[in-house]
């Protein structure tokens, strides 16, 4: 059997088509009732006190070290196994990122012991970045913030709707930070959301999302102000109805999504599992995940899991690799760290396709390549 598996496949249907034309049917394109509609119904989801949308998540992770007050001087503990835009966020404020390790082969997430070496009287904030939807050691984490006094921010981009001990992620730190990039679970092309328990932090977000105006277009619009007054240099960072009328769609949609990502992850798990030169990492997670991605591991280096993955393409099996470590990047080598498992884990991952809708014969298809492949370049 031969069959083209792409790594990720958008769910979209006539739902959110027919969303999309009654937005243009109300003819208010910017932000307005549907952004309003899409915060209530995420912030219900994940029983955030407080949701903003906005642009993306990078615009989220911004605003969230302006909102904890983070600048020059501080150092920001984070993983270097994230994408790029959760470190260019302390950088965008002038802060200093400080990248700790990750746990092990099977817990790709910031491991606590290393975050407490890294922790210095400059060290303001920890960013976690819940990998593929799994949960960081929060409560270690959080005990950790709590003793020196540090800020969480929750990089939550791969975790909507994933709960640990009954917390959704995104509401265990100060601030919650989630993309709805085209790839990810919830899908709008570009879009994000912040989160916060906060009123106070809330208010400033708003006001920082749009120019530090004191009110939006659409509220003039209604006649509900007149006027504005701008009280602090924002930006605009706001998502528009076109992209929150999908999200609405989308979020409905995703408790389903993600139950079928969890079957199938469960089906790679019994089908690798006898794989001797794999390591398939958060088979044992913290509460439940959004199963964004599923990773593994594959012993004897670099080039090997290269032309494993070279194979897997020649079999029309798309694959990724999350992440290159941030601090491999040449603007970020001289914040480089010693992050062995980071480095170990850079090495050997590899990212096999999944999406909702993929179905089980994919997974076999990719499972019987990848065992193939295991085989035709050993290690
Ligand atoms: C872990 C992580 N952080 C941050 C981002 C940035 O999100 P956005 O593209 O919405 O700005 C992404 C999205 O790709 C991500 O996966």
């Amino acid at each position: 059997m031969s069959m083209a598996v792409p790594l990720f496949d958008l769910n979209y249907d006539e739902r959110e088509e027919k969303a999309v034309l009654e937005v243009f049917k109300r003819k208010w394109l910017s932000i307005g009732p549907e952004c309003d509609s899409f915060e209530q119904e995420f912030s219900r989801a994940i029983k955030a006190p407080f949701a903003l949308s906005l642009a993306n998540c990078t615009a989220a992770l911004h605003l969230a070290m302006l909102l904890l007050n983070i600048g020059e001087g501080d150092e920001v503990i984070l993983p270097s196994l994230t994408f790029v835009a959760t470190a260019n966020a302390v950088r965008y404020v002038g802060a200093t990122p400080v990248f700790a390790d990750v746990t092990s082969l099977e817990d790709l997430t910031i491991n606590p012991e290393d975050i407490e070496r890294c922790i210095t009287p400059n060290t303001k904030a920890i960013i976690v970045m819940h990998y593929g939807g799994h949960a960081c050691e929060m409560h270690k984490i959080s005990a950790l913030a709590q003793k020196h006094s540090l800020k969480i921010i929750e990089d939550a981009c791969h975790a909507p709707l994933a709960v640990y001990d009954d917390i959704a992620m995104g509401l265990w730190g100060d601030v919650g930070c989630f993309s709805f990039f085209s790839n990810k679970n919830l899908s709008t092309g570009e879009g994000g959301m912040i989160v916060m328990k906060d009123e106070a932090l809330f208010d400033h977000a708003k006001l920082l999302r749009s120019h530090g105006m004191t009110t939006l277009s659409y509220q003039r619009a209604q006649g509900h102000s007149s006027g504005y007054d701008v009280v602090g240099v924002g930006y605009n960072y706001r998502m528009d109805d076109i992209h929150a009328a999908l999200g609405r769609v989308q979020l409905e949609k995703l408790p389903a999504d993600i139950a079928a990502r969890k079957n199938y992850c469960t089906q790679y798990y019994e089908r690798l599992k006898m794989e001797d030169d794999l390591i398939l990492p958060f088979a044992h997670i913290r509460g439940s995940s959004s199963y964004y991605i599923f990773p593994c591991w594959i012993d004897g280096g670099s080039e090997r899991r290269d032309g494993i993955r070279a194979y897997l393409k020649d079999h029309s099996i798309m694959t990724s690799m999350h992440y290159p470590p941030v601090h491999h990047f040449t603007v970020y080598k001289p914040f480089a760290r010693d992050v062995p498992m980071t480095e170990r884990a850079a090495n050997g991952l590899i990212t096999l396709p999944l999406y909702g809708h993929m179905g089980s014969e994919a997974v076999d298809y990719v499972c019987d390549k990848l065992s193939e492949a295991l085989r035709s370049c050993p290690a």
